[in-house]
């Protein structure tokens, strides 16, 4: 029998000894309990909190990577799935379909914008971008135009890790070792607030990028298929903002130079933003919408890319005209997967939930007020459930801290050892909530992430 207090250093040695984890480089964890990264095994999930092995508490404040809405272990989607599970598990979606896929195809078309009104199922964020690029790439193809098969993507943009979403993706960590292999995007400058000239205002910052992507689309357009963007927040790029008038500007550039635009609502769809989509913010509709992550309150792998009847109808034609989509994965559309998908639209539906996040957001945003007057710290930006403090090493010139400093990790270690999950990208320190929190466990992360701050300067 293992004794107790060491039930966590069991379970992280027996882990360690098969289980290579993603984003990890594993020797971190090599050090544990002599200054390294620990590997904490959690057993159970109750509300904003995650339980380890030997009772201790952390409050989830990234939400397990983003996915998390409601709570962990929610019992109202919990009970769906036990339901769906005795009920049908999964069935091959082609030529067979099920009652979860069918509502929550119905459900997803009356929720988003207008204009989207085919969904195709995948099963994690990548696919659907995977899905959305190949679909565009062929719905030029069937219009005769084989030329198009480039992609305009954000500079700092973030879409996957799989080849095609990590080719339109610009976050030099995850790409650049993979670069030889990757399609080459045409990149166009980011809108990010953060880096805008002195004194210019986020939404003139929009204006001057809308004006170098036209630069941009004015060469590249005849060979281009889509300009694929992050609606308002560059998430893993460092939760880099912008103002929504760049999203007006780009769904008009695509109409003028016959490109599409791709939505990749993975991470700020389902009421991260404020609105239950980005794209909302700027009342425009792309051509597609890719969705995952909050999709099933955070608690199975599913993903959807909704598109128009427009582009539907570029495929459907005679089987022998050779021009149907072709992109399969063995659990598209899997029922307990969009059963739980179906209770997390169900507590939206029945609960004020973005009425709720407004004040949960504001509160958030009181709360890291005094840090924007800390010395290493360049910016405090919030939209809606997401905030981020930028630590520099210099506030007068922006200067970042060396990579090689990790002092995000330094924040990390400290949040776990005050009962807080924090998971700073690079020198940003970030908040994105499950839904679920109360004011005083906002009180908690924020105090945590300060003290922690001021241990990572020093
Ligand atoms: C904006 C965005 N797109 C796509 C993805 C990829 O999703 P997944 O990790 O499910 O493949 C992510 C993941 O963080 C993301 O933030």
């Amino acid at each position: 029998m293992t004794n107790p207090a060491d039930r966590n250093t069991a379970l992280a040695a027996r882990d360690l000894k098969h289980i290579w984890h993603p984003c990890t480089q594993m020797h971190d964890h090599a050090m544990t309990g002599k200054g390294g990264v620990p590997m904490l095994p959690i057993v159970r999930g109750e509300g904003a909190w995650l339980i380890d092995a030997e009772g201790r508490r952390y409050l989830d404040g990234i939400s397990s990577w983003w996915t998390n809405l409601f709570g962990h272990a929610n019992p109202r989607i919990a009970a769906a799935l036990a339901e769906q599970a005795r009920t049908l598990e999964h069935v091959i979606f082609a030529g067979f379909t099920h009652p979860p896929a069918i509502e929550l195809a119905e459900e997803l078309v009356r929720i988003t914008p207008p204009g989207l009104d085919k969904v195709f199922f995948a099963d994690n964020g990548s696919a659907a971008i995977e899905v959305a690029l190949k679909m565009s790439f062929h719905y030029w193809l069937n219009q005769g135009h084989g030329e198009k098969t480039r992609f305009i993507a954000l500079t700092g943009s973030y879409h996957g890790e799989t080849l095609g979403a990590l080719s339109v993706s610009d976050v030099a960590l995850y790409r650049k070792t993979y670069a030889p292999l990757l399609l080459t995007p045409i990149l166009a400058p980011s809108p990010d607030a953060y880096e805008g000239e002195p004194g210019e205002s986020p939404a003139q910052v929009a204006a001057r990028r809308v004006a170098e992507l036209r630069a941009l689309l004015e060469c590249h357009a005849h060979e281009t298929c889509a300009v694929i963007v992050e609606p308002l927040v560059q998430c893993a790029g460092g939760m880099r903002m912008y103002h929504p008038d760049y999203l007006a500007g780009l769904r008009k550039l695509c109409d003028e130079f016959a490109v599409h635009f791709i939505a990749d609502e993975i991470a700020v769809g389902f009421g991260r933003t404020g609105t239950m989509f980005a794209c909302e913010q700027a009342r425009v509709s792309p051509d597609f919408m890719c969705l995952s992550k909050g999709l099933t309150g955070g608690t199975l792998p599913l993903s959807a890319v909704l598109t128009t009847q427009h582009v539907y109808e570029a495929f459907y034609a005679e089987y022998s005209a050779g021009k149907a989509f072709l992109h399969s994965h063995s659990y598209t559309g899997n029922p307990l997967a969009c059963s739980a998908a179906l209770a997390t639209l169900a507590i939206f539906r029945d609960e004020p939930v973005l009425e709720r996040n407004r004040a949960l957001a504001a509160h958030l945003g009181r709360r890291l007020e005094p840090l924007r007057d800390h010395p290493h710290v360049a910016e405090v930006r919030q939209t809606g459930m997401i905030a981020a403090v930028e630590l520099v090493a210099d506030k007068a010139t922006r200067c970042p801290f060396p990579a090689e400093d990790r002092r995000g990790l330094r924040v990390y270690l400290h949040g776990l050892r005050h009962e807080a999950l924090l998971r700073p990208l690079g020198n940003v320190i970030y908040f994105m909530p499950p839904y679920v929190v109360n004011e005083a466990e906002i009180d908690h992360l924020v105090t945590v992430a300060t003290s922690g701050i001021e241990q990572a300067m020093v």
